[in-house]
């Protein structure tokens, strides 16, 4: 029996009282690259974690995938980023008429912790309204095929969005995958701008669209698919089911949540700020983690109880930041975990500190791999009822532990009669 603390995770010790003690199982018993929920197994103290996944298919040497936006904007930045040892780049999102993406500037507004008008205190929260990618198709499908022919053994991932026209998605697909990549991932989620040409958003807020256009690319795609999910909707198992459905192989989520970062006091103009004037953006950062947990965590109690007889896999995105931020993701179920407002942050040889961190994680539970305790934490996830139930039944055992007395010295005058009941069998 593997006996393992949660209060390890953050050292948080109102845990501590509750050991996790399951099974131990061999990790080659469960097919690897899925969502799976591989019970946690005992490993070797004195090895080193290895952080490598194989997700549908594909290896990575570690989960951490840079997320679509502007760290994978060009050649120069995700050749950067495989140098640094990202496990997979996923490029900024590509259609097929650039000359239609406009972008305006400023397009990001930041949200500090203690702002208070203060330029120092830690950025939480980034808002941005920038589009997708506004570089011609063709000059990205280069670059695609140089990093391929440059770094064969790297996953290069396509993400790309089109108009709700079967044949402009089938010839995208067909144009992305003529270079090479490895997977696309299909941007349902973008929420500003593409929405208004009943893109991005517009699709995966709509399931009767997101079917019918999940048809046409799974239909038309070879290398394997995952949809991006907005979180900008009541229930986001519902685009998740349709997708996987759809013959989608992964679910990546979340994109960023629809905001405003502020209205200036001075000026009383909304922020970002252009001419005057201002749109709602998505919210990104560390500040929208927890709801990304919760989306994720949806998703993987959908997907473990729906489709777990399939080579499924889920890629957690949102404010991650750090080893353990990551870790959490993982614990939920994830395969695999992006980052794109944290490497706008710190930088490409971030991914060093987060697999740094993830490995000191593994290392404090004698996890030897990342499908040792990948959906760890979803058990412990249930309705409020049932705590409710839980918590009148441990306080019955409780009491139960302390009926009757333990000494002489316990009897009481005042309640001389109900300590003579707490002894009586019948
Ligand atoms: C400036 C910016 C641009 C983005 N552009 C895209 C995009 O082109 N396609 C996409 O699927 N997601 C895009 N995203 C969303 C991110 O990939 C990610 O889903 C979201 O920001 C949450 O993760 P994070 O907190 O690690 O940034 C963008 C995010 C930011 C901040």
């Amino acid at each position: 029996m593997a006996s393992l603390n949660l209060s390890h995770i953050r050292g948080d010790s109102a845990f501590a009282e509750f050991p996790l003690t399951r099974l131990v199982r061999p990790s080659l018993s469960l097919p690897a690259g899925r969502v799976g929920f591989r019970v946690l197994g005992q490993a070797q103290a004195s090895s080193e974690p290895d952080l490598s996944v194989k997700v549908n298919g594909l290896q990575m040497p570690n989960p951490f995938v840079i997320g679509s936006g502007p760290p994978g904007t060009n050649y120069t930045v995700m050749k950067r980023a495989f140098d640094e040892g990202w496990g997979a780049v996923i490029a900024k999102t590509v259609s097929l008429d650039a000359a239609k993406v406009i972008n305006v500037t400023p397009r990001y507004a930041r949200l500090r912790a203690d702002a208070n008008g203060s330029a120092k205190g830690q950025i939480i929260g980034w808002e941005n309204i920038e589009l997708i990618s506004d570089r011609p198709l063709e000059t990205m499908l280069k670059e695609f095929k140089q990093l391929k022919e440059e770094y064969p053994d790297r996953i290069l991932i396509a993400s790309i969005m089109e108009e709700y026209n079967k044949a402009a998605w089938e010839e995208l697909i067909d144009r992305v995958e003529q270079t090479g990549i490895d997977a696309i991932e299909v941007n349902f989620s973008c929420p500003h701008g593409m929405p208004e040409r009943k893109m991005g958003a517009a699709v995966g807020q709509d399931c009767g669209l997101l079917e019918e256009v999940c048809g046409w690319i799974n239909a038309k795609s070879t290398v394997p698919v995952w949809a991006k999910m907005t979180p900008n909707i009541t229930d986001i198992t519902e685009p998740a089911r349709v997708a996987l459905r759809s013959g989608c192989e992964g679910i990546a989520a979340i994109n960023t949540i629809m905001s405003v970062m502020g209205i200036n006091l001075k000026t009383l103009r909304p922020e970002p700020c252009v001419e005057g004037y201002s749109t709602p953006g998505g919210y990104s950062c560390k500040a929208v983690h927890p709801i990304a947990l919760a989306k994720v965590m949806n998703i993987a109690k959908m997907m473990k109880a729906e489709f777990s007889d399939g080579d499924y896999s889920l890629s957690g995105i949102g404010g991650v930041e750090k080893g353990a931020d990551a870790a959490e993701f993982i614990l939920l179920g994830a395969n695999t975990v992006q980052v794109c407002t944290g490497v706008m942050m710190h930088g490409y040889p971030l991914v060093k500190k987060l697999c740094e961190e993830l490995k000191d994680f593994m290392r404090s539970h004698n996890f030897s791999t990342i499908e040792d305790f990948r959906g760890a934490s979803l058990e412990y996830f249930t309705t409020h009822t049932d705590l409710v139930q839980r918590q009148q039944e441990a306080i019955r055992q409780r009491k139960a532990v302390k009926k009757g007395l333990q000494s002489d010295k316990d009897w009481t005058g005042d309640g001389f009669v109900n300590e003579t009941e707490s002894m009586v069998s019948n």
